[in-house]
């Protein structure tokens, strides 16, 4: 078994850089493999090598996890500002304003905790983003239940497809980790499930929104395309800033 671990942990391994999401970088992928090696191999067959991510894809994961981050901020935001206008004049919408908030609140929790235990660098734009998300959620809450509903579903509409554009990335690795006959590591197989359950929750809003009579809106057109321009801009720079 000594033998295995030793033979796994000298497998050549992609050049590594510095800096970026530590624990998928090649020497802390070297360290748990051979961990890995010394509990499994002989008893489940040899473990397949860990992927080991490029510079450019672990900037890619430290820009999502900024950027998703950010995001659910101002999710949480424009639901505090929305929820007491709107449960005021139409109180059976209190437990589904309920239901969205909660639910927001635990991705920003999950993406707090994601961005504080991979060090990554919270957007400088933070401050900005609150008053931005704030005012957004209050506007158009005071616009009426229709104007907030539309501004779920342009939210959720932008932020949904941002969510499905990860996905679709880490499963490209996925395939490359298959014909390369690696496997990615398990913390980023957790992320990929976490990405594709907070899609389906943001998906689950925008119907939510849509059967509340969003396309109601007026002016709905005007209104839907300011804030998903908006939204395209912020998660733009947050990416970088
Ligand atoms: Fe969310
Ligand atoms: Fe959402």
């Amino acid at each position: 078994m000594r033998n295995c671990a030793l033979k796994l942990c000298r497998q050549p391994m992609r050049a590594p850089s510095s800096v970026f999401l530590d624990f998928l970088a090649p020497s802390t992928v070297k360290y748990s493999q051979c961990r890995h090696a010394s509990t499994t191999a002989g008893t489940a067959g040899e473990p397949k090598p860990r992927y080991v991510l490029s510079k450019e894809q672990r900037e890619f994961m430290d820009s999502a996890l900024r950027v998703n981050q950010a995001g659910e901020l101002a999710a949480t935001l424009i639901y505090t500002a929305q929820t007491p206008q709107i449960v005021r004049s139409y109180p059976h919408l209190r437990p589904l304003m309920k239901h969205m908030y909660d639910q927001e609140a635990g991705h920003l929790k999950t993406f707090n905790g994601l961005v504080a235990k991979h060090q990554v660098r919270p957007t400088a734009m933070y401050p900005a983003w609150e008053v931005a998300a704030t005012f957004l959620g209050w506007s158009t809450a005071a616009l009426g239940r229709e104007a907030a509903m539309a501004c779920t579903e342009a939210v959720e509409t932008e932020i949904g497809s941002h969510y499905n554009d990860q996905v679709r990335e880490i499963l490209s690795w996925e395939a490359d980790a298959e014909r390369r006959g690696e496997e990615l590591d398990e913390e980023l197989k957790d992320m990929l499930a976490t990405f594709r359950r907070i899609r389906d929750e943001e998906l689950e809003h925008l119907d939510h929104a849509v059967a509340n009579d969003s396309k109601e809106a007026k002016p709905y057109d005007p209104l839907v395309d300011v804030i998903r321009f908006g939204c395209r801009t912020a998660i733009k720079i947050s990416e970088k800033i």
